[in-house]
């Protein structure tokens, strides 16, 4: 067992690495003012697959709400993916205040955009491992991003989850996913 593990990682160190980006954002980027833009978006998952999104043009005002409604399987995913270069465009572009999201450091654009996904990727161990695995955050800072969001739930920092978060309701992860952007 321990054997295919090494396999498993063997495999890893072989598959292509996605470009690192050359533009490295001004500390103020995203602002409060920043706006995101969909120029002619095309999106496809693989050559041999249709477009996922097509030819997607859109405006989201900086400091909206915004929805997007469509059906099971139209995209809707896919344009939060693409913003964070999970996906890439085929054609056309995304940028949020002017700047090309597909250029910036990925490291960067992941550490300063974020989304709560429908399913959150939980892991074994404590809330406050969950909520901050890097520990850049103080326990303090963590608290209260746990009871501003879950105050209700009666969690602590060291509250364990089991692996994928078996242990508490797919609602319950969604909220906690949510305590974790914060
Ligand atoms: N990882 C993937 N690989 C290949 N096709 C995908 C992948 N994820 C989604 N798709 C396809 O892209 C289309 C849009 O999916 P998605 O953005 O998840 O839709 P929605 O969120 O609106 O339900 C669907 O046809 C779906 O089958
Ligand atoms: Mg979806």
């Amino acid at each position: 067992m321990e054997f295919i593990s090494v396999e498993r990682v063997e495999e890893l160190l072989h598959i292509d690495q996605e470009p690192k980006g050359t533009i490295d954002p001004p500390a103020s980027w995203p602002g409060f003012n920043s706006e995101i833009r969909f120029e002619d978006a095309t999106i496809r998952y693989a050559p041999n697959l249709d477009p996922a999104v097509k030819n997607v043009t859109l405006r989201i005002p900086h400091g909206s709400t915004t929805a997007v409604m469509g059906r099971t399987g139209s995209g809707k995913s896919t344009l939060v993916s693409a913003i964070l270069g999970v996906v890439r465009t085929e054609s056309g572009q995304i940028t949020i205040d002017g700047i090309d999201v597909a250029e910036v450091f990925v490291e960067k654009l992941r550490q300063r955009v974020t989304f709560v996904a429908q399913e959150p990727v939980l892991f074994a161990g404590n809330i406050r491992h969950n909520m901050d695995p890097l520990q850049d955050f103080s326990d303090e800072e963590c608290t209260n991003a746990l009871d501003r969001v879950c105050g209700h739930q009666g969690w602590r920092l060291d509250t364990e989850i089991e692996s994928g978060g078996r242990n508490i309701s797919q609602g319950q992860r969604q909220l906690l996913g949510i305590a974790v952007s914060q």
